[in-house]
C-alpha cells in the first residue's frame, strides 16, 4: 500500500539516506557480502532510488531493475539515477506481480534487495513467493524490514499507514522465506527488541543447476 504524506517525507529525507548508507548497507554487507562481478539485481520498493544507488556503488551491481508502487517515487528515482544510464531500469508496479511491472522472468536475477518495503504489502507472503521465483539458483535476497512489533507502537500507529492483518515478526518473516525454499540459517538479526530485521537468504543450487 502507498505511504501517507508523513512517511513519504521521512523516506525522502537526509536522515533516511544516512541510516541506509551508514547502518543498513554495512550490516547487509557483513551478513551477505558484495555481489559477484556482472551481477544483475532487482530492487523492490525502491522509493526515491537512494538504495538503488547504494546497490550499484557499494554492493557492486552491474545492472539494477527497480520497481515501486508509487509513480511519484519512480519519477524521483529516475532523476536521482539518470547518471547511471542504461545500468538502471525503473518501473511503476507491484512486487506481488513482477511479470506485469518488469516482465521479470523466472530465475532472472542474481540478487534481490528489499529496503523496508515488504511490511507495506498486504499479501506479503505472495511478495516473498514472487521474489523467490525471480531469484536464480545460487542467488541472494538481502532484506531490511520493519516488523509487527514496531508497527504496533504508538508512533507508527499514529504517524503511518500499514496493513493491519497478518503482520510478521522477524521469526515469522524468516520462517516464511524458508517455507518458500530460501535458506537463511543464522544470517539474520533483529534490532531494538525485535522491531527491525536485517538478513540475507540464498536460493539453493539443486543437482541439475550449472555452477
Ligand atoms: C518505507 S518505503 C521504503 C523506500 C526505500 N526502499 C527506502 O528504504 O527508503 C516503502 C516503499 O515501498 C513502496 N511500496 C509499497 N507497497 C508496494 C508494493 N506492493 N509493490 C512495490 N512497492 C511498494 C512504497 O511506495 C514506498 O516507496
Amino acid at each position: 500500500m502507498l505511504m501517507n504524506r508523513f512517511e513519504t517525507a521521512v523516506v525522502n529525507s537526509p536522515p533516511r539516506r544516512a541510516l541506509q548508507r551508514f547502518y543498513e548497507t554495512p550490516t547487509l554487507l557483513r551478513l551477505g557480502g558484495m555481489l559477484a562481478p556482472g551481477a544483475r539485481v532487482l530492487e523492490v520498493g525502491c522509493g526515491p532510488g537512494y538504495g538503488t544507488e547504494l546497490i550499484l556503488t557499494r554492493f557492486g551491481a552491474d545492472r539494477v531493475d527497480a520497481i515501486d508502487l508509487d509513480p511519484a517515487m519512480v519519477d524521483r528515482a529516475r532523476r536521482r539515477l539518470a547518471r547511471f544510464g542504461d545500468r538502471v531500469r525503473l518501473a511503476a508496479g507491484d512486487v506481488t506481480d513482477l511479470q506485469a511491472g518488469l516482465d521479470a522472468a523466472d530465475a532472472g536475477y542474481d540478487a534481490v534487495f528489499d529496503f523496508a518495503i515488504i511490511h507495506h504489502v498486504e499479501d506479503w507472503r505472495d511478495a516473498l513467493a514472487e521474489i523467490a521465483r525471480v531469484l536464480r539458483p545460487g542467488g541472494r535476497f538481502y532484506f531490511d524490514q520493519v516488523t509487527a512489533l514496531a508497527l504496533a507502537t504508538r508512533s507508527y500507529r499514529w504517524l503511518t499507514d500499514h496493513p493491519t492483518h497478518d503482520r510478521f515478526t522477524g521469526e515469522g518473516f524468516v520462517a516464511e522465506l524458508e517455507r518458500q525454499g530460501l535458506q537463511v540459517g543464522t544470517r539474520w538479526a533483529t534490532r531494538i527488541r525485535g522491531h527491525y530485521l536485517l538478513g540475507v537468504a540464498d536460493r539453493p543450487l539443486t543437482n541439475g543447476d550449472a555452477r
